[in-house]
């Protein structure tokens, strides 16, 4: 059995410059998809994976975040004077739920940059990263998913899923090739070679990585030994690529409906198909919608 995943690394240090001016003085990870942060799915999703022990990568401005996984006293203390159980569970929940720790990534120099800061803490063993503007729901976590193929494989995996020619460019892409697994041939690839944001006529597939990896510690020395790339930052596809050299790495087609929460539209479409799933919104919302001259 290979080691067990146990921490799961969130780099949120960017800026959030395409929700601006939302996320001037806000960290684009608070906004709310209906009522619950953007972030706090991600790390649900770690939970229901099994994983407790989160390390949030954060900047400049991104106390909110450590203040929403942290016990609000006062808060607390009041919705227990007034008798509100519902809500005081909602709110202990959040806080209750993982270990959580904090890195400051002091220069946005790149997604391999920030998880290269979780080196010390993650130290000598597997872990996720979960990038949590990728939000995805689905019946099986989406971690969970890619957990499994790590436990088989004893291998690094990334979540990857088919998009359109013309959006390839906004994603790392694999070239890969079909593996047998669990019977199918169609979820699971072994990586070939992988390019971050290629133009839509280089592009190796139309298979785009999503934010979710499996990964193992060798990828924090991959990591320091790729120059900058795409955009001038230190990128997690050019270390895999580097890595790519040594062990196998696979990609994984996850099952489940992904939303990319960082575009205006894509937070939209979460908005709208998280609130008609509500119980206590849905049909209400439902009939809204009917209401209006689309
Ligand atoms: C990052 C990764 C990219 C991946 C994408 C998924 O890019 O660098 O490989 O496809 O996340 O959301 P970003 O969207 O942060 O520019």
């Amino acid at each position: 059995m290979p080691a067990k995943v146990r921490k799961a690394v969130f780099p949120a240090a960017g800026l959030g410059t395409r929700f601006l001016p939302a996320t001037k003085a806000q960290p684009k990870e608070m906004l709310p998809l209906v009522d619950k942060p953007i972030i706090q799915y991600g790390v649900e999703e770690a939970i229901r994976s099994g994983i407790q022990n989160i390390i949030i990568i954060t900047g400049r401005g991104k106390s909110a975040i450590e203040d929403h996984f942290d016990v609000s006293f006062e808060l607390e203390n009041m919705l227990e004077c007034r008798g509100k159980k519902d809500l005081l569970e909602v709110v202990r929940n959040v806080s209750d739920m993982i270990n959580v720790c904090y890195l400051r990534q002091k220069e946005a120099l790149g997604l391999g940059h920030a998880v290269l800061r979780a080196r010390e803490l993650v130290g000598n063993e597997p872990f996720a990263t979960v990038l949590a503007d990728d939000v995805i729901d689905s019946d099986t976590p989406c971690l969970k998913q890619l957990l499994e193929v790590y436990e088989f494989f004893a291998a690094p995996v990334l979540a990857v899923m088919e998009v359109p020619r013309e959006s390839i460019s906004s994603y790392g892409v694999v070239d890969a090739e079909p593996v047998s697994h669990n019977g199918s041939r169609d979820r699971l690839f072994r990586i070939r070679d992988m390019v971050e944001k290629p133009g839509a006529e280089t592009a190796p597939s139309n298979l785009a990585i999503i934010g979710r990896y499996v990964l193992t510690p060798e990828i924090f020395d991959s990591i320091t030994e790729v120059q900058p790339g795409r955009g001038g930052e230190i990128q997690l596809t050019d270390a895999l690529k580097h890595l790519l050299r040594t062990r196998a790495i696979y990609a994984y087609r996850f099952e489940g409906r992904r939303y990319d929460a960082g575009d205006k539209l894509g937070f939209l479409q979460a908005t709208v198909e998280f609130a008609l799933k509500r119980d206590d919104l849905g049909d209400a919302f439902r009939e809204y919608l009917k209401t209006l001259p689309l």
